[in-house]
């Protein structure tokens, strides 16, 4: 059975497709899953935005074939680790989560590189152009931090 890891957003459409294509891309195939999910419903079943799109080719990742779907309280269950991209998200999750086991298995994606501060990955859906590199960059970073630690861990 692989290691599932799941990445939530708002939407499903720009930050947490390229958080998964981006983490999936440092981790071996064979032992772990990574999926994303958004807490809101507007984009079930699109394609990402054509931003993140755009930006993931830049940097030889696809995440053209993901469709959009909603966060779920089966998801609590099916995987192992779910990060959250901001505030927000954190707080819709947890309002899902029936028990401390399932709280936590929630963490704030940017905690593995300041601790505890609880820094948001900025929702670039209506934000300037550049948004998308800043977002990338930063997920980028983090998913260097989480693929050594869930290798190290899972080995
Ligand atoms: P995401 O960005 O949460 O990073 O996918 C958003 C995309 C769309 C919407 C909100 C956030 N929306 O309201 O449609």
């Amino acid at each position: 059975m692989p290691i599932k890891i799941l990445m939530v957003c708002l939407g499903n459409i720009c930050r947490s497709p390229l958080a998964q294509g981006i983490l999936a891309s440092k981790l071996p195939k064979d032992k772990f899953l990574v999926d994303s999910a958004g807490t809101g419903a507007w984009h079930v079943g699109h394609s990402p935005d054509e931003r993140s799109i755009t930006v993931a080719k830049k940097n030889q990742i696809n995440i053209s074939e993901q469709r959009g779907r909603q966060f779920s309280t089966s998801d609590f269950d099916t995987f192992d680790y779910i990060y959250v991209m901001d505030s927000n998200n954190y707080s819709d999750v947890l309002d899902l989560a029936k028990n401390q086991d399932q709280k936590d298995k929630v963490q704030m994606i940017l905690n593995d590189l300041f601790p505890n501060e609880n820094v948001d990955v900025p929702d670039p859906y209506f934000g300037l152009p550049n948004g998308f590199e800043i977002v990338y960059n930063m997920l980028d970073e983090v998913c260097d931090v989480i693929s050594e630690k869930l290798i190290q861990k899972h080995q």
